[in-house]
């Protein structure tokens, strides 16, 4: 069975004494639920360190935001991925909608990230995922299957089993809007068929692909009970611990 793996992204949230409380809220309550599934926290990245600190004594996974697609060096304000690696980051989230617009990357960027990431052992977290013009002019499967190709498809398939895969429509991020269960399996029955067409059955079969787009704690279970959706990557509702966990719970 393919891992499923529930992620809250926490965008530009909280500060140090929120996340805190977030973080240990999170721990604490996880204690008594049996989730069958992984939970990844990615807070933003001056709080990384303290995350790791509480997962070491916990149940739950680690997840940065961000990476620089360089090794090290006079790049000003960028973290790399041997710093996150440092701090015991397990995954890393790359090409999510808002960093695509607001800072410019594009897949092949996007690639020189992955590869960073795979050289200090951190699981990606790839996002790729269409906006609303694209989807009415009906080329979204094209956008992202290039998405997946231009970024990807350049790994072994060795290296590819270190890939974890998030459709996120963008109109449907913090819109209120969700994909529909069957928009989502549709789409995510496509994607593994991309991944089968270049590395294979089982290469397809054992990657895990996550929903993202205004899942919350009242659509998460039909969303999660599509075949081909394996979890979700949760920006809003991931800022409660109460909701977060209801979504985790959602199997
Ligand atoms: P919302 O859950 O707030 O729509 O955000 C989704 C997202 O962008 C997760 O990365």
């Amino acid at each position: 069975m393919r891992t499923q793996i529930v992620a809250g992204n926490w965008k530009m949230n909280k500060n140090f004494a929120e996340a805190e409380e977030l973080i240990g809220a999170i721990a604490s309550e996880m204690e008594d639920k049996q989730l069958k599934c992984e939970v990844v926290l990615c807070p933003p990245a001056l709080y990384l360190e303290m995350a790791s600190d509480y997962a070491d004594e916990s149940d739950f996974f680690v997840g940065a935001q961000n990476v620089s697609e360089h090794d090290e060096g006079a790049y000003t304000g960028e973290v790399s991925a041997a710093m996150l690696n440092s701090v015991d980051v397990d995954f890393c989230i790359v090409g999510h909608s808002e960093r695509r617009k607001y800072f410019h990357e594009d897949n092949y960027m996007l690639a020189n990230k992955v590869n960073r990431l795979l050289d200090h052992e951190i699981i990606t977290i790839y996002c790729c995922g269409e906006v609303l013009e694209e989807r009415e002019k009906n080329i979204h499967f094209d956008i992202v299957e290039q998405q997946i190709k231009e970024s990807l498809f350049h790994l072994s398939e060795d290296e590819f089993s270190n890939i974890v895969l998030a459709y996120e429509p963008v109109w449907a991020i913090g819109t209120g809007v969700t994909a529909t269960p069957a928009q989502a399996q549709e789409m995510h029955a496509f994607i593994r068929k991309v991944i089968k067409n270049k590395y294979g059955e089982e290469a397809a079969e054992s990657t895990t692909i996550l929903y993202g787009g205004s899942c919350n704690a009242a659509n998460a279970k039909e969303l999660f009970s599509q075949a081909d959706v394996d979890g979700g990557l949760i920006g809003g509702a991931s800022l409660k611990a109460e909701d977060f966990l209801t979504i985790a719970n959602s199997f």
